[in-house]
């Protein structure tokens, strides 16, 4: 048994690791053929990501995929520690996997991911849910075949959570949910300790995968026939800075155009490491989306200094508005906490001024939620939820107002749409553009995803566009 620590996780000493290749364990290959799993994945890409390895690790052991857990054989959660909210989602799931264990005694109930590494939770696990049969972390995904196998060979409670990352696998076996885009893990963990975020003490400190293999990764995608790869990391922006002295991310990214993947986007950034190299590449190369996702969390200085984001509103502004001014035709996303512990109503205002100012093209918005083990769950917080509710309804109804304005801009132009199926409405596809807009459109030719058309658009909405194909 490992159990997770976040005094470990959270020290950043440079301990050696190694790259390692991963291997099949040929002893339990197929071991439960006929046997059945459905995996439930909360969270982010990042997660969304993770999940894909996991399908392919279950299916190496045998195990195919159901959509429905009252069907299955085994019941996997991949967690998400993010806000309180994905936690409780998470422990009504095993509330209702607990009844589903009762008449189905043979049940396997695993948890895996964010969750995992808080040692609050495996606590919990260990003393009111000791029905759960295993339960590893985000640092030994790859374990899983031999987790799941002890688990029910020995018939008892498998923790295998470890604080640190140890080593970096490299080849784990992937079942991608898409045929024409694609995730690629380009740097794991963060080092940013922003105040209210519990990611550091999950994930581990940064470590950028070699160049090297994110390149021949992109290039299989690329034999393929994948349209679109999203270089995926918690913060991308840092990658390369752990291993090399001159590549950067403004590098890898230049490397992934030039191979000619039609489609390439980045996600997510923080604005400190956003450097005017990366601007610049952007710029350069039409395949990387002109779409910025840059979270700037507050409006306030005073704020964004208690949440330990190493930036003010004059300096985020000022970066926004180079990306702007470099990127043609840039759309910019963003995060934003109302709520966070000491944030008064002028602090508030600031942010709305803020949002006013950048215009933004999406917007995530959140309560401030109280992660135990983080400097902010300990500063007094005083402004009771209604007030920061209200806060949230204000700001949406602020972000939603230009999410339509911008898109009413897009009216009778014609954009560039992946295909990526049919939507709700009849005789309707759907698909994102390059500045990720979802679009509705008809067309008089039948498509599947995957399929690159151009949509001239003829209506816009909060959340999407509607339009017609170019035949
Ligand atoms: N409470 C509310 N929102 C949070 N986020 C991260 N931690 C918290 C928290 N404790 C938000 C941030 C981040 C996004 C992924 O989730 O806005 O950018
Ligand atoms: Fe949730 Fe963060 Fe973990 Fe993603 S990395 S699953 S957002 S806690």
């Amino acid at each position: 048994m490992h159990l997770p620590d976040f005094k470990e996780a959270r020290t950043r000493d440079i301990r050696p690791y190694k790259r390692v290749e991963f291997k099949e364990d040929d002893a339990v290959k197929n071991k439960y053929q006929g046997k059945t799993f459905y995996l439930k994945t909360y969270g982010c890409q990042m997660n969304e990501h993770d999940s894909e390895n996991i399908e392919a690790l279950l299916t190496f052991l045998g195990f195919s995929k159901v959509n429905s857990y009252m069907d299955a054989d085994l019941v996997l959660l991949n967690t998400c520690s993010i806000r309180e909210n994905a936690h409780n989602k998470a422990f009504g799931m095993l509330g209702r996997l607990k009844h589903l264990k009762q008449e189905k005694k043979d049940l396997i109930v695993g948890m895996c991911g964010c969750m995992a590494q808080e040692s609050s939770v495996v606590d919990s696990i260990l003393k009111d849910y000791k029905w759960v049969n295993f339960v590893f972390g985000t640092h030994n995904m790859y374990q899983l075949p031999t987790i799941i196998d002890k688990a029910i060979e020995e018939n008892k409670q498998q923790i295998e959570v470890f604080s640190r990352e140890g080593d970096l696998i490299e080849g784990l076996p992937v079942l991608r949910v898409n045929d024409y885009k694609a995730y690629v893990n380009i740097i794991y963990g963060c080092n940013k300790f922003c105040t209210y975020c519990i990611v550091p003490y999950t994930r581990g400190r940064e470590r950028s995968r070699l160049k090297e293999d994110v390149l021949e990764e992109v290039q299989k995608l690329v034999n393929d026939g994948y349209k679109e790869v999203t270089l995926l990391g918690q913060n991308v922006n840092a990658y390369g800075k752990d291993l090399y002295d001159d590549y950067t991310m403004a590098n890898l990214l230049e490397d992934v155009a030039k191979m000619g993947i039609p489609r390439i986007r980045f996600t997510t950034s923080h604005p400190w490491d956003f450097t005017d190299e990366m601007i610049d590449v952007i710029a350069q190369y039409p395949n990387i989306m002109p779409s910025v996702h840059l979270p700037v969390q507050s409006g306030s200085s005073r704020i964004l200094k208690l949440m330990g984001r190493r930036y003010t509103k004059e300096s985020y502004l000022e970066l926004f508005h180079k990306i702007k001014d470099k990127i043609p035709g840039v759309a910019i996303s963003t995060d934003i906490i109302v709520g966070f512990p000491g944030e008064t109503e002028e602090d508030f205002l600031e942010t709305l001024d803020l949002v006013r100012e950048c215009q933004y093209d999406n917007a995530f918005t959140f309560i401030f939620s109280k992660r135990e083990g983080t400097p902010a769950c300990r500063l007094a917080d005083p402004v009771p939820l209604k007030e920061k509710e209200e806060r949230l309804q204000r700001l949406n109804e602020v972000v939603n107002h230009y999410f339509l304005e911008n898109n009413k801009k897009l009216v009778g132009k014609q954009l560039e749409v992946l295909v990526e199926g049919i939507s709700d409405k009849k005789n309707m596809y759907y698909g994102y553009s390059a500045t990720n807009k979802l679009i509705n459109f008809s067309s008089q030719r039948d498509l599947t995803p995957g399929d690159l058309v151009v949509v001239t658009i003829e209506d816009a909405k909060t959340w999407s566009l509607d339009g017609a194909a170019v035949e």
